[in-house]
């Protein structure tokens, strides 16, 4: 996601806000700025691409000042361009933003009848204007920013500068994170630590609904809702840089892992209304025709996307009553599929630049397909190469081990086949709203999940030595024991084979034996007596089992050895529950092995070449 960092004090600060931007670039950004205000006059640089380029820029024409405010953007709304990078302007005042205003074209609508004229595409630069038309109506900064997130509906943290209140900077924060960092004669203030480390471990962190003013004597604290004053309580921060970088886990697979809520609710954010029981995705508007009258309908990906994809096709033929052709793209490339003027094609892909998912949509682009994408970059190649795009707005995924890209993406593939059902008549009412409940309450349950590593840590001191392993799952489980087999493989080194459990008895079987594991995804569901049956055949043959079962259904641990509850769900939701057990077990596997998680050998975050 997106980096701030804001500084007030006596020291020039455009270096100390390029330092804190440098420490959070690990965060990946597509551009970056920032404002200083010096003897109440507000200047701003910002470039696209890397911080490097700023620092040219600063170079060649510097600004300086004792106050300012500095970002990484990773691009939401809008393309990566220097008018979309942060601070945005308005008047006096300048403003940066992580997070997701879901209002925004709203709010904008409204300002610009009343004569606002806007710059950029992006959701930010709202708040800037709502700050200086209340600035203008004679109400004190703190004011004027409090009366401007209140009508902000999303999440967000802010920071915000006015050249006419010196020695200011008024941060606010709603689901995104911001910490204050306290020294003697200065102010910090940041979305991560990290970016303020260098310079004090005195820190605060603002919790949902608070704002912070924040000057060189000291920060104070206020309740957005109703002015109240919030007690400010600092810690001191003991973490090394290296470990603020990765919010404190030993790696960034385990923080990502760990964010699956957040980004989860960033999927669905402002695209589900439980009340109208719909969902929005006017991002699909050009594609209306296509999804409600389909010839062929392809899903084409590589890797983790396609085990995606292949969740996804459950969905599609459960909620739009269309059967995806599930596609690995680099065979789809190659192949002479039907495609005609009513073909869709859906690519799914994290970076949007893997090069064998790229050549088929634009090949069957060329052939007369709509091309759908669902991806996480902005303005990536595949997104390019669209008619439309889906973002999942995962935030940015270094672990090159897939986790909260592959969640978001299935969260997205069932907005995707709820919207497909509704638009060609296929589902009813109460399956729509069914699921949306059951989707909007994924985050919190993902969230009880996280946390007690014990089962995972047990079966990984018995095991992490095995040479090979079997993942075995029915139903839309099935893509499940694909994907936590590859989780397995690529991070641990670990011969790993992913099964339909029922294909078993065709040949896997004949691998089991006392040194290989076999993890069965066994919750209660339809399919439960049957992959029971699967469990007890290997057992038989002196298998040892690790079975993810629903808590409370006991009976389900009888024959185990090894056993890890998830939560009962819906069914339709359990990939998503059933992706937690799957990531930590490979995660803690390969922490005992002492691999390199982060960085896998042989591998690359982004493929793109064939
Ligand atoms: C999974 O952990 C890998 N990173 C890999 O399989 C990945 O999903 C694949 O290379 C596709 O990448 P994409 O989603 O960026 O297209």
């Amino acid at each position: 996601m997106c980096g701030i960092v804001g500084y007030v004090g006596d020291r020039p600060c455009a270096d100390i806000l390029v330092d804190g931007l440098k420490r959070l670039e690990y965060r990946g950004y597509d551009s970056a700025g920032i404002a200083v205000v010096n003897e109440g006059v507000l200047d701003k640089r910002r470039a696209e691409g890397k911080l490097a380029n700023l620092v040219s820029l600063l170079s060649d024409d510097p600004v300086d000042g004792p106050t300012g405010i500095g970002h990484t953007r990773w691009a939401t709304h809008g393309r990566p361009a220097e008018r979309n990078a942060h601070p945005h302007r308005k008047g006096s005042i300048a403003v940066v933003h992580n997070g997701i205003i879901e209002n925004h074209l709203a709010i904008k609508s409204e300002l610009s009848d009343q004569g606002h004229v806007f710059k950029s595409e992006t959701d930010t630069e709202v708040i800037a204007h709502l700050v200086w038309k209340h600035r203008e109506a004679g109400h004190a900064l703190a004011e004027a920013v409090r009366m401007s997130v209140l009508r902000l509906e999303g999440a967000y943290s802010i920071v915000v500068l006015d050249a006419d209140t010196p020695n200011t900077l008024v941060a606010a924060r709603l689901a995104s994170p911001l910490v204050l960092g306290v020294a003697d004669g200065e102010g910090f203030v940041a979305s991560d630590i990290p970016a303020i480390l260098a310079h004090t471990r005195e820190m605060a962190f603002i919790d949902d609904g608070v704002m912070a003013i924040v000057t060189p004597e000291g920060s104070t604290l206020r309740r957005i809702e109703d002015d109240a004053p919030v007690e400010l309580k600092t810690q001191t921060v003991t973490w090394s840089p290296a470990m603020a970088e990765k919010g404190g886990h030993k790696h960034f697979m385990l923080k990502e892992i760990c964010e699956q809520p957040d980004a989860i609710s960033n999927t669905i954010r402002g695209r589900i209304s439980l009340e109208r029981s719909t969902v929005e995705l006017p991002e699909l508007d050009a594609v209306a025709d296509a999804l409600s009258d389909v010839s062929h309908f392809y899903i084409v990906a590589c890797g983790t996307s396609w085990h995606a994809g292949m969740v996804g096709r459950y969905l599609f033929e459960e909620l739009a009553k269309v059967s995806p052709h599930v596609e690995l793209a680099s065979e789809f490339r190659y192949r002479r599929a039907p495609i005609d003027k009513k073909t869709l094609v859906l690519a799914v892909s994290q970076s949007g630049e893997t090069a064998d998912t790229l050549a088929a949509i634009k090949d069957a682009r060329g052939r007369g397909a709509t091309v759908l994408s669902i991806c996480n970059v902005i303005e990536a190649s595949i997104p390019r190469a669209s008619h439309a795009t889906l973002y999942t707005h995962a935030g940015p995924e270094i672990s090159v081990a897939s986790t909260k890209a592959f969640t978001t993406q299935v969260a997205a593939l069932h907005l995707l086949a709820l919207h497909m059902g509704a638009t060609r008549g296929a589902i009813d009412e109460a399956t729509l709203s069914a699921d949306l409940d059951a989707l909007v309450r994924v985050p919190a349950i993902l969230e009880s999940m996280i946390g007690d590593d014990t089962p995972y840590m047990e079966f990984a001191r018995a095991w992490h030595e095995a040479t090979s392993m079997l993942f075995l799952g029915r139903g839309n489980l099935f893509p499940l024991a694909l994907e936590g087999a590859l989780k397995l493989k690529e991070i641990s080194y670990i011969h790993a084979e992913g099964y339909a459990a029922g294909e078993m008895k065709h040949g896997p079987i004949a691998l089991v034996e006392e040194t290989v594991p076999s993890v069965f995804l066994n919750p209660r569901d339809d399919h439960f007596g049957k992959v029971r049956s699967n469990l007890q055949e290997v057992k038989a043959r002196g298998g040892p089992v690790l079975t993810v079962y629903t808590e409370g259904h006991e009976d389900a641990t009888r024959l185990t050895d090894f056993a890890i509850p998830i939560p009962e769900v819906p069914h339709r939701v359990l990939p998503l529950i059933c992706a937690i057990p799957m990531q930590l077990l490979a995660y803690h596997m390969a922490d005992f092995k002492g691999t390199d998680v982060d960085q896998p050998r042989n591998l690359a975050k982004s493929v793109t070449v064939e």
